[in-house]
């Protein structure tokens, strides 16, 4: 039997991974940005389940988009229930709201997360079956200025890390009102084609015909290129707030683009839509994307609260810091490398070690190599900053050998001073 990861996935792995970006430390280093960053902009985390009733995305992500009716991981449990791993975060931060009654706290609730989601797609460079989000949500306000908010924190998020050649697409599918007016008009365009639809958008056309303008499949590209555009039918509140975004995306630097192909294949937008796309990405290029969805928690049973939110893949984050970075520099080794010159000092060497590590200094220790030269490399392939070598000489004088790995310069210092002079280095 050969066991290997289901397809789709991946392994993160501190070496020996066949691609940098699923080296651990590189998760560890960009994970850690996400929080520094949410937490200046104050979002508050928030963690739910892997797993969830499957109708919760059904209502909130909605039927007839792919997510939903292709790509779901949905199971029975022993009980009978039907389960669904979850696709994206925005249903089941709104489920939490909603059970924990947290808008009694009244005013916005700022959150995020960072978590496994997961989708049966066809898997490519930038697209599993298991991938991660960091996402945010704004829960409470309806004011353009929480649509910059989100759209800048992602950008920050991108600018923090280095990462270059991304452009925020931004559009405006409307209120609902403006909705009503365009889907007349729509299925008034397409009904003349409807033989030369696609069978999946024959059955959007009766469900839920702006859902067509999400299809990838050719044939409805090109039918879709005569189509009404959706931003003639917006009302005037909805066209205000779109103008409303643009001006203080402006105002605060960010630059975008307006475009009116950016529709989204999640059912719960409405107004604002945004994705940033990357030229470093190969085949799949939003490396993040989010709009405001001011009807999905009262449509999920809770009350009625504008929200607005993003999410980004981690996979492609990484992806495209590798492309543009390929030199990123591996993870610190540990300070110190006892290494123990003969058999009686071992125990020294993990006493030391040991004390070390307790104080908070990352100690590492050899314990294969008979040679001092073997074990040198060794300490060097750690990436290990200082060798410490003691024989039984030191241990008689009761000091230590302290071997700079970089200069190569040795010095003896006394065994109580070891702390207070690799302190300096944690
Ligand atoms: P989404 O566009 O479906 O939105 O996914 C957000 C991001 O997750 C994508 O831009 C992409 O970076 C990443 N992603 C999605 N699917 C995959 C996959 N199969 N493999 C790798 N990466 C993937 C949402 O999920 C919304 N919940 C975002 C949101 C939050 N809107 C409002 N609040």
């Amino acid at each position: 039997m050969h066991f290997q990861v289901p397809k789709g996935t991946f392994d993160v792995l501190p070496y020996g991974a066949e691609e940098k970006w699923r080296l651990s430390s590189l998760w560890i280093r960009v994970e850690t940005l996400l929080r520094e960053v949410a937490s200046d902009y104050g979002y508050q985390e928030i963690r739910t389940p892997i797993y969830e009733q499957a109708e919760l995305f059904d209502r909130g992500v909605g039927e007839t988009s792919d997510i939903v009716s292709k790509e779901m991981f949905t199971f029975l449990d022993k009980g009978g229930r039907q389960l669904a791993l979850r696709p994206e975060g925005t249903s089941s931060v709104m489920r939490a709201f909603m059970e924990h009654g947290l808008a009694q706290k009244g005013g916005l609730h700022r959150f995020f997360y960072l978590g496994p989601m997961f989708r049966y797609e066809r898997p490519q460079s930038g697209r599993y079956r298991q991938h991660t989000q960091f996402g945010v949500e704004v829960i409470g306000g309806k004011g353009a200025e929480l649509d910059a908010e989100v759209i800048d924190l992602l950008f920050q998020v991108y600018q923090r890390l280095g990462l270059k050649n991304l452009t925020v697409h931004l559009n405006s599918v409307g209120d609902p009102p403006s909705r009503a007016s365009y889907r007349e008009a729509l299925l008034g365009y397409l009904r003349p084609y409807f033989q030369d639809l696609s069978s999946d958008s024959q059955v959007r056309f009766e469900k839920n015909p702006l859902r067509i303008l999400d299809s990838k499949d050719p044939k409805d590209k090109e039918i879709l290129q005569g189509a009404p555009s959706l931003s003639a039918h917006l009302t005037t509140e909805a066209k205000e707030h779109f103008e409303q975004v643009q001006e203080r995306l402006a105002s605060i630097g960010i630059p975008f683009v307006v475009n009116d192909k950016i529709v989204r294949g999640l059912d719960y937008y409405n107004k604002t839509v945004f994705e940033v796309l990357s030229t470093d990405l190969k085949a799949q290029n939003t490396m993040g994307a989010g709009g405001r969805y001011d009807g999905l928690l009262k449509q999920l049973g809770g009350a009625d609260l504008p929200s607005v939110g993003f999410a980004t893949g981690l996979e492609r984050v990484l992806q495209a810091l590798v492309q543009l970075y390929p030199e990123v520099s591996p993870e610190k080794g540990p300070v110190a490398y006892f290494i123990p010159m003969g058999d009686e000092a071992l125990g020294k060497c993990f006493t030391l070690a040991t004390l070390c590590r307790r104080e908070g200094i990352s100690a590492g220790i050899e314990l294969q190599a008979k040679k001092l030269q073997a074990a040198l490399q060794n300490g060097s392939k750690e990436r290990a900053r200082f060798f410490i070598l003691i024989g039984s000489e030191e241990i008689e004088k009761r000091t230590v050998q302290v071997k700079h790995a970089e200069t190569r310069e040795q010095e003896e210092i006394a065994e109580e001073k070891l702390f207070h002079y690799l302190r300096g280095y944690r």
